[in-house]
């Protein structure tokens, strides 16, 4: 087995060569570090992974938005990211290179540091011998770098993109009254691009510098908290929890229901842990396999300036170990308090019981990148003694769901695959292709994720029949064109 660096290097390269992530870009220039581009195939995968989400989310009630990416500075100065949002920095001793300190721990040690003070960090890279990654000394001293990534509106006005699509959300708090008519709870969502200007951006797409959030934000009050019948539907489900208390004592995480979370009082509330709930089902919508999924609780010295309490959805990745991919976090009246205080805007409601009170906010913060490189890093399926690679991406989001070819382009094999090709084409991602030998043409789709191929030969003239094959079983069925709907409907939607 290649060790971890191995593999990821491995794997950045197969994405860049079948058209998935291109980058750091502008690569003819060199390329920013934290900056890449989705490539032909790869963008429809992050399409398809966006509509999961969306479409988790419009199933459940929830509203699409969209905000500005560029905000004024007194948006920032409001919800504490333009004096708060930053990470400790470590330079090198000749002051050439930086590197965040947190992270070089955790590379270094396996020992989670985000949460470290800055006395901590400076200690255990002391105590552990850290080296920078170029076998530099470092400067035993941190500086604190602002993520903000600044702009200007117009000639001089000081705005800045935002670091999360979170906080705009909560702008439009006014016009969502109207729109909801008054009646909570109500949730909206997001799905854009927010930057970070991250001190050294690594691990590919895991930490970008521009990347894509699918942030949903519920509006609600306090204690609705406690009473949300939606929890009814979803308590005797289990979730592999990783409490604070599970996580110092070094014991592993555990399968325990959504009933006995809350009877142990590991969440605090029904509407906290159903949000949770829905945002572990995507992951495993995604495709994601439970035993590399766990929900770990913040510590309580860790948690963001805005929250109350928060969760991580991590995904154990065979390049880079376990990885934070989703944070549910309850923002309690934080956000919206503080948008009143500073706009003069009274950003309030009146409750059930007719008392006027800032609303409460429980967020589910995803971003998109993240999912799309874990499912990449877990599906990609090196098999030497075959001498092929396959992606084993779930049909419902590979961004070649069909492949059709004629077996030669002769004698109306073309144009008969040609038609069955824009008849699919109206329900599934599908992609014809008449060039090669038949082996190489589903070599090529086994490669980039593509469950299905067709072939079309000259019995198909006579009986109007197809061979379907399937990628992971190399299985070949004979079907008749007329039944090919309802099979394909069934094994890729079913
Ligand atoms: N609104 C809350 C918030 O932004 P976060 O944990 O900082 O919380 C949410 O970010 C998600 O956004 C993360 O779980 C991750 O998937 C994604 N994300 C954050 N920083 C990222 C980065 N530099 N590159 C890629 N994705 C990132």
């Amino acid at each position: 087995m290649a060790n971890k660096e191995d593999f990821s290097d491995k794997l950045t390269s197969y994405l860049k060569e079948k058209g998935f992530v291109y980058g750091p870009e502008p690569e003819i220039y060199g390329g920013a570090a934290g900056f890449y581009s989705y490539g032909p195939l790869g963008k429809r995968l992050k399409n398809n992974i966006e509509n999961v989400i969306r479409k988790n989310f419009n199933y459940e009630g929830f509203f699409e938005v969209e905000f500005p990416i560029v905000t004024p500075k007194a948006v920032w100065k409001a919800s504490g990211h333009l004096d708060g949002f930053n990470d400790p920095v470590i330079l090198t001793e000749d002051g050439q290179d930086s590197y965040r300190a947190d992270k070089l721990i955790e590379e270094f040690t396996g020992i989670q540091a985000d949460h470290f003070s800055d006395e901590k960090l400076i200690e255990t890279i002391k105590e552990k011998g850290i080296k920078a990654p170029n076998g530099k000394k470092l400067a035993l001293k941190i500086e604190r770098q602002s993520l903000m990534m600044k702009t200007t509106i117009g000639r001089n006005q000081e705005a800045y993109n935002r670091p999360e699509t979170a906080t705009t959300t909560y702008l439009p708090f006014k016009n969502y009254l109207q729109f909801f008519r008054d009646k909570f709870p109500f949730s909206v969502f997001q799905i854009g691009k927010a930057f970070r200007n991250e001190i050294s951006p690594r691990q590919h797409l895991l930490r970008g510098r521009e990347f894509t959030q699918a942030e949903s934000q519920t509006f609600l009050f306090p204690e609705m908290k406690k009473e949300w019948p939606k929890f009814e539907e979803i308590k005797k489900e289990t979730m592999p929890f990783w409490t604070e208390k599970m996580q110092k004592k070094g014991e592993e995480p555990k399968q325990i229901t959504m009933q006995e979370a809350m009877d142990k009082k590991i969440l605090k509330n029904k509407a906290y842990a159903w949000h949770l709930f829905l945002s572990y089902k995507m992951f495993v919508d995604f495709g994601i396999p439970k035993e590399n999924i766990r929900i770990r609780q913040h510590h309580s010295d860790e948690k963001a300036f805005y929250s109350d309490d928060t969760w991580d959805v991590e995904i154990k990745l065979r390049s880079f170990g376990w990885v934070e991919l989703c944070g549910i976090s309850d923002r309690t009246d934080y956000d919206l308090k503080q948008h009143t205080k500073h706009s003069n805007e009274k950003l309030t409601a009146r409750n059930p019981e007719g008392v006027e009170m800032t609303p409460h906010i429980i967020e589910i913060a995803f971003g998109v990148d993240r999912p799309f490189f874990s499912l990449l890093d877990l599906v990609y399926d090196e098999r030497e003694d075959e001498k092929r690679t396959i992606l084993k991406m779930p049909s419902s989001i590979a961004p070649i769901q069909i492949g059709i070819f004629p077996l030669v382009k002769k004698d109306g094999l073309a144009e008969k695959a040609i038609e069955l090709n824009s008849e699919l084409s109206k329900n599934y991602l599908c992609y014809y292709d008449a060039s090669g030998s038949i082996g190489r043409r589903y070599a090529r789709m086994d490669a980039v994720g593509t469950p299905f191929a067709i072939t079309i030969d000259y019995d198909t003239l006579k009986d109007n029949t197809i061979t379907l094959r399937e990628r992971d079983s190399m299985k070949q069925e004979r079907i008749k064109i007329e039944e090919l709907k309802k099979i394909l409907e069934a094994k890729i939607n079913g």
